[in-house]
């Protein structure tokens, strides 16, 4: 193996202990849980990768911020030392703290879309999605096509896909189009990081359209580690100034803070010119659907130790181990020949189901198969990002096909240790071993209409 296992830059001062079931005991939870890992219990994990979203352990100076955290309804300090430190990191004028990213989705969305209108970005998450059509907008996705081919070993393959973006403003007419949102890390498609060039490159059309853009921020500083390590040019630049060149060329930015900021509830908003009408508007869906601007549905506490999360987020030490841990994962995965998104993303290992299984059709959600097989092995959790999460076309109702099947092993931040990864890769290995005896994959006996993979019952075929 070439990949050495860069050692945590923090030592380990308060445990929480994992139960570890029997295979009996895990098969039986399963069943009850009618195979869909939403409906498992977080104590019957004994690895938990569903996601990496404020799922992070903090550190001992976030939870000492966290005492001085002021619970004054407005106007508290908790709130000002916030601002100091986002205003820093990002050179907004104008910060507004959420609950979560989706609150901020909710608040801010609705201002730039409409009727008839359409948001371009190079992957929406499925909540930003969701905001975008429920404020009357149709979303368009223009993701770089190296994203769609897991083999292939490219860089930023997070990328808009400039033509397409032009293609869609063209098509559609740029008075049409309500927002560009670009999305760093590329969530949906593996958590690959999106280039500065490309940045730029939006930016410069977003201008020439005169069309706002948003970045979708939650995975901002795994983006920079990546301009820093991969890109011309920024090898000698620090994260810090890294993020603040990335985020010149946007108008505002919503961010689940769950991710990147290191902490287990928060989201933000941020305007760059502090005299934009936006700012008004903004406050007041705030007040409305969060709480008053001082403390946008978080208690006081939240906010102190999301300014500590946010400085410690673009730490380098902290980020080369970060995405060391994925780069170790993904080294004992070549060596075992098991196909992910490559070369691997910043936040998780986003396996190929299909190619584990490539008898079971997407029809029997092959990657689904992994998440199931993943659990009973050795207790992990994780979901399927495929066509089970895709769902029916909603004029057929018939099964859409997603142009990848993706088990997403999400890393908690500062949560697992290099033996918990070990554990993880000896699975998929032993998985691998016998994969051609699982022939099926299995059906859906109940679904809601919408967003269907948190709560479907499912059976396997026999
Ligand atoms: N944007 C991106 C890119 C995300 O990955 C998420 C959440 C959100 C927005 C919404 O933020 O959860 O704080 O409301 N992603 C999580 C995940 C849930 O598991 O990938 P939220």
């Amino acid at each position: 193996m070439s990949v050495k296992y860069i050692a945590e830059p923090f030592r380990i001062k308060m445990v929480e202990p994992l139960r570890i079931l029997t295979r009996e005991e895990r098969e039986a939870k399963l069943a009850e849980a009618r195979y869909n890992m939403f409906n498992l219990k977080g104590e019957d994990c004994y690895i938990d990768l569903l996601t990496d979203s404020g799922t992070n352990a903090m550190s001992q100076n976030q939870w000492s911020a966290m005492m001085r955290g002021d619970e004054a309804y407005a106007g508290a300090s908790s709130y000002f030392r916030l601002q100091a430190s986002a205003k820093e990191i990002f050179g907004f004028e104008y910060i507004q703290p959420t609950h979560q990213g989706r609150a901020a989705e909710k608040v801010l969305m609705p201002l730039f879309m409409g009727e008839g209108k359409y948001a371009i970005s190079n992957l929406f998450f499925d909540t930003t999605r969701a905001h975008i059509i429920l404020s009357g907008g149709r979303p368009l996705d223009c993701v770089d096509p190296r994203a769609k081919d897991p083999a292939l070993r490219a860089k930023f393959k997070g990328n808009m896909d400039l033509e397409a973006m032009e293609r869609c403003i063209l098509e559609h007419g740029a008075d049409k189009i309500g927002v560009v949102v670009l999305t760093v890390t590329n969530n949906g498609a593996g958590g690959q990081p999106v280039s500065m060039e490309n940045i730029r490159q939006v930016s410069q059309m977003c201008k020439k359209y005169s069309i706002p853009l948003n970045i979708d921020a939650a995975r901002y500083a795994e983006n920079a580690f990546f301009i820093k390590r991969d890109e011309e040019g920024y090898a000698h630049k620090s994260i810090r100034e890294i993020v603040k060149e990335m985020f010149s060329y946007a108008d505002t930015f919503t961010m689940s803070s769950k991710k990147d900021a290191i902490v287990n509830m928060g989201g933000l908003i941020g305007v760059k010119d502090g005299s934009s009408p936006l700012i008004p508007a903004i406050k007041s869906n705030c007040i409305n659907f969060e709480g008053f601007v001082t403390y946008g549905g978080l208690n006081g506490r939240d906010l102190d130790a999301l300014a500590v999360g946010l400085q410690e987020g673009v730490e380098d030490d902290y980020l080369k181990y970060r995405i060391g841990q994925m780069e170790y994962m993904a080294a004992r995965l070549d060596d075992a020949g098991i196909a992910y998104q490559s070369p691997v993303g910043g936040h998780g290992v986003f396996v190929d189901g299909q190619a584990m299984f490539p008898h079971i059709p997407y029809t029997e959600f092959p990657a689904h198969v992994l998440a199931v097989e993943l659990y009973k092995e050795a207790g992990i959790r994780s979901c399927e990002i495929g066509s089970f999460m895709l769902g029916n076309d909603p004029d057929t109702n018939e099964q859409l096909k997603a142009t990848a099947e993706f088990t997403r092993l999400a890393i908690p931040r500062r949560v697992y240790t290099q033996a918990h990864l070990d554990v993880i890769c000896d699975a998929l290995i032993n998985i691998k071993a016998r994969a051609h005896e699982i022939k099926h994959g299995y059906r859906i006996t109940w679904e809601p209409p919408i967003m269907r993979h948190f709560q479907a019952f499912l059976e396997p075929i026999k």
